[in-house]
């Protein structure tokens, strides 16, 4: 079951107008948000980032956080599985064709849900692949835009050479990756770059620092140069899919050295471990009045 303006209905029922200009332009923004056991994780943060982008955008919130706290509520009980992703997006709505942001037209708001499945246990342990390319995408990427372009040919080059994930970097500097952020270890430091346009605000990237400040795990949120993202101890991709993804191989070569060379690296491992302990004590507590 979707929600398309105003009403709720099968996918195959769901139309939209050849002129909206998500369709014609991308001029729309979006968010993801991670359903565990019929529980939104983090739903406030999701819901203030789309307020930031919309504001980007210079796009009016169709909805007050309450209307979107109860249409997220409904599309988890409107499906089957007990964890979901949450999909839902404003585009600007239909008009005639013109670059200019028309005045006065009525957004168009979607929202559907698929199944969650994490990363697999194997994945987890054993770690993905991935590649560095060149960051070529614009220079708004802090805002959760539905034009992915980019991304999705940045994400389809790391998927040719078998790679889960291209991971970008910009001026001789690690940006993040197609659809995730990334953070390095160097001798037993934690590394991130900081929030910029450059990057998207992640909500995990924020769960993560949140649990290495809580735990006293040695990190610094700075520029991270692209040397030393390929000379890294640990690489590992956060969302709120793939939550804390080791990447173990890079350009083809093992990340690390000695011993854990190419394989799961010891901070993932704990922050892994905790962010799962987090999330676990998050979906028990109670629920919101
Ligand atoms: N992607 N950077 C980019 C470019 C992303 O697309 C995403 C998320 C992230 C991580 O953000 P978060 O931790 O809030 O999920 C970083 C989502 C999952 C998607 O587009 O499907």
């Amino acid at each position: 079951m979707i929600h398309l303006n105003g009403e709720f209905m099968p996918i195959e029922q769901a139309k939209i107008s050849v002129l909206d200009r998500g369709f014609i332009f991308g001029d729309g923004v979006y968010e993801v948000i991670p359903v565990y056991s019929r529980r939104p994780f983090r739903l406030e943060e999701h819901l203030a980032r789309l307020q930031s982008s919309l504001d980007a955008i210079r796009l009016a919130n169709p909805h007050p956080l309450s209307k979107w706290t109860e249409l997220v509520a409904k599309i988890i009980a409107g499906n089957p599985w007990d964890d979901q992703n949450v999909y839902l997006q404003v585009t600007r709505g239909a008009a005639k064709r013109d670059h200019a942001f028309p005045k006065g037209i009525a957004p168009t708001i979607f929202l559907m849900a698929s199944e969650l499945v994490p990363p697999s246990p194997e994945l987890v342990r054993d770690g993905a692949k991935a590649i560095v390319l060149p960051d070529f995408r614009w220079l708004r990427c802090d805002i959760k835009s539905t034009s992915l372009l980019g991304n999705c040919m940045l994400r389809t080059l790391a998927a040719d050479q078998g790679c889960v994930e291209a991971i970008l970097v910009r001026d001789g500097l690690l940006t993040e990756a197609s659809a995730s952020n990334v953070f390095i270890v160097m001798n037993g430091t934690v590394l991130a770059p900081p929030k910029s346009h450059l990057i998207l605000p992640g909500i995990t990237y924020d769960v993560v620092i949140e649990i290495l400040r809580a735990h006293s795990l040695p990190h610094e949120v700075r520029p991270v140069a692209e040397s030393e993202l390929r000379s890294a101890d640990e690489v590992w991709v956060t969302s709120s899919s793939r939550e804390v993804l080791p990447i173990t191989t890079l350009d083809g070569r093992p990340v690390g050295r000695g011993k854990n060379a190419g394989k799961r690296g010891p901070v993932c491992a704990r922050v892994y471990a905790l962010y799962q302990e987090y999330k676990a004590k998050v979906m028990r507590a109670p629920a919101h009045a």
